[in-house]
């Protein structure tokens, strides 16, 4: 079932921003811009919260960056995968097809001339030609704000088994908008230890929770709906 929902922008101004044509941060001691295009694209073309929490996550330096090959999933604009470039990974950024241009844009865009070959984008869409990339193959496989659609739980959850080995961080910072969210990552975070073998790394790995966040996300509840966690050692959300 879909309902269309009218709204006049002006007054709800937590919509207007996805209107917005460009946004502007700061990561990895540059600006990045990204070109935004909700009108043409949809959730695709605008830079959710998610995003922004993975990205001062991985400011935090609790993941190691540098030269590591990343993959980052239904990427949408990129900031994640660009600040993850930006920070020193080798990172395959990746979306379904409609949004392969303006994804290309803002890599283009964002990542410095002689550094471009650290971002490739590419065409994924989740459960499907998995055999582009290998198998197991990443040191750290990203995504922000994916887990949404609950169709899409299976083949995302396939998607995440074939990229991804007992070496692989797998970071996805959420937002929790329903029970099944949640199912879904805990569903996720078992079946990847299963393949992946014994739990790696530190216990108690960091998680970016409510209380824990940097100061700038501790203002209003959305905060406590996000976390950015390492799946291998997620217990609770
Ligand atoms: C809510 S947006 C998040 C975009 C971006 N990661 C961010 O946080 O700003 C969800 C993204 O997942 C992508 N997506 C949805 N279903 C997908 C699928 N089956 N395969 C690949 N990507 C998908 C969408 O195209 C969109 O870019």
């Amino acid at each position: 079932m879909m309902a269309l929902v009218p709204y006049d922008r002006s007054s709800l101004p937590a919509l207007s921003k996805l209107h917005d044509t460009s946004v502007e941060f700061h990561f990895a001691n540059r600006r990045v811009r990204l070109t935004q295009d909700w009108n043409r694209l949809g959730v695709a073309a605008v830079v959710w919260d998610a995003a922004v929490v993975l990205c001062m996550y991985l400011e935090l330096g609790q993941i190691e960056l540098g030269g590591k090959a990343a993959i980052e999933l239904g990427a949408g604009t990129g900031l994640a995968g660009i600040v993850a470039a930006l920070l020193g990974a080798r990172v395959t950024i990746t979306d379904r097809e409609p949004a392969l241009d303006l994804l290309r844009t803002n890599v283009r865009d964002n990542i410095p001339p002689d550094q471009q070959g650290a971002a490739v984008v590419s065409e994924l869409t989740w459960g499907e030609g998995l055999e582009r990339f290998p198998a197991g193959g990443y040191d750290l496989v990203l995504g922000a704000d994916i887990v949404y659609l609950e169709e899409t739980f299976p083949a995302l959850l396939r998607t995440l088994e074939h990229l991804s080995s007992a070496r692989t961080a797998v970071l996805l910072a959420c937002r929790i908008r329903y029970d099944c969210d949640r199912t879904f990552l805990h569903r996720a975070a078992a079946e990847l230890r299963r393949g992946g073998g014994p739990l790696r790394g530190p216990e108690g790995h960091p998680h970016l929770q409510g209380d824990q966040a940097p100061d700038s996300l501790q203002s209003g509840a959305l905060s406590h709906f996000y976390r950015a966690a390492k799946l291998q050692t997620l217990v609770e959300l």
